[in-house]
């Protein structure tokens, strides 16, 4: 009989190999260094918990309830009924009329993001996403067998989406067009015109639009309405949750509401299929969905004026480097700035040399997809204004010497 050392390693799936997710990736690298005894800055995540902002406490108390209340049971797989009631109100009232029955409470926008993309396309399918993107997209394509094609977001417009571009990429295995707006990871607010364009593009090729709004109530002048408000009868699907705005990251509750249009209808029915495939999202926090949604949000006043303070710090911080530039945030809590490399360098080696010189760790543009040359990275500007201006100080005396 053969033993365990003479066998060979279980083998692992090809489509592994495919799948990339840069954000969590390089926590291995900043690991090393905090093995050197070094202090890392973990400016990789936008998780707004970590950095000291709390969940409100009536969402947390609608939660310990549920639990008290013997709500620890398997729910109904789309979710329970007064969350995606509550959901589903949210969204009229914002203008884009939405019925509870066409809601999904998910784990996350990630999970809803999963359902719908494992819905609608096929092997070999190709969807639009933005560049740079969020990398989940990319990674759940890949992992689908299907394929993303990019079209740019233009640093020089205000990171506007590349209209031009995006016409190019239609062939006739285009299935979707994803459209991340407020903006992650440039910060980015589209305005009505682009928003408008962007339906019209779907429009006239027949494009279900993903519409990941998980930012929405993070824009820094106030809430951003959803996408379908232009236009309730474009195939639309909409994408949010507890993450962000409600302060509630690990609680991996959000939801999708797709619109109304009969033309969604079996989109409607593939997603609750696979949906009852995983039973259903945790439930107890699905009992803050709707004290989220009809409570009280004053919260989010506080927290967008914390977050446009930090991103004016971080703006003339960066621009006062020598060698970088960036597009000024209008919402979420992301900035996407750009370091001119010197010929033959990428955006990694300069984030890797960053990590170790100063033990500042930021994610490479490359992980979200730009061309490694072009020496774009993500901050995520949530720290207190107090250590960001530390960390600004060790960025700009590594990134002066760095391009000596
Ligand atoms: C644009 C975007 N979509 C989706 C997500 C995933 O969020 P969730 O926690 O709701 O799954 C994130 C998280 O950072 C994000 O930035």
């Amino acid at each position: 009989m053969q033993t365990t050392k003479t066998l060979g390693a279980i083998p692992t799936a090809a489509r592994v190999h495919r799948f990339t997710y840069a954000i969590r990736n390089i926590v291995a690298e900043a690991q090393k260094v905090e093995a050197t005894g070094k202090r890392v800055r973990y400016l990789n995540i936008g998780d707004p918990v970590a950095f000291g902002f709390h969940t409100p406490a009536h969402l947390v108390a609608a939660v310990e309830r549920a639990m008290r209340d013997g709500h620890n049971n398997y729910g109904p797989s789309p979710g329970i009924p007064a969350a995606r009631e509550a959901v589903a109100s949210e969204y009229t009232a914002n203008g884009f009329p939405v019925s509870a029955d066409r809601v999904f409470i998910t784990a996350g926008t990630s999970e809803g993001i999963e359902l719908t993309l494992s819905a609608i396309v096929d092997d070999g399918g190709e969807v639009l996403v933005p560049m740079p993107t969020y990398p989940l997209y990319t990674a759940v394509i890949a992992k689908l067998n299907a394929r993303a094609k990019y079209y740019r977001l233009d640093p020089n417009r205000n990171w506007l989406p590349d209209l031009d571009h995006l016409k190019n990429l239609v062939t006739p295995e285009t299935r979707a067009l994803v459209v991340i707006d407020p903006n992650n990871p440039t910060g980015a607010v589209y305005p009505t015109d682009m928003r408008r364009a962007l339906l019209e593009f779907a429009d006239e090729h027949g494009l279900v639009i993903l519409a990941d709004e998980v930012y929405g109530d993070l824009g820094f002048r106030g809430s951003v309405p959803p996408l379908g408000l232009l236009d309730p009868d474009a195939p639309i699907i909409s994408f949010s949750s507890l993450s962000k705005a409600y302060l509630a990251p690990g609680w991996r509750t959000g939801w999708m509401a797709v619109g109304r249009t009969p033309r969604l209808d079996d989109v409607v029915a593939a997603v609750k299929k696979l949906a009852d495939g995983r039973l259903c999202s945790t439930v107890p926090m699905q009992y803050a969905v709707a004290a989220a949604l009809t409570g009280d949000r004053s919260h989010q006043t506080g927290f967008r004026r914390d977050l446009e303070a930090r991103s004016d710090l971080t703006v003339s911080r960066l621009r006062a480097m020598p060698g970088v530039s960036v597009v000024e945030p209008t919402a979420a809590f992301y900035a996407m700035p750009r370091v001119a490399l010197p010929p033959g360098r990428t955006d990694e080696q300069y984030v890797k040399a960053l990590l170790h010189e100063t033990g500042v760790l930021c994610v490479y543009g490359s992980g979200f997809g730009l061309p490694a040359e072009q020496g774009f990275l993500r901050i995520v500007f949530l720290a207190p204004l107090d250590e960001l201006r530390e960390i600004y100080d060790l960025m700009a005396g590594f990134t002066a010497s760095y391009l000596q």
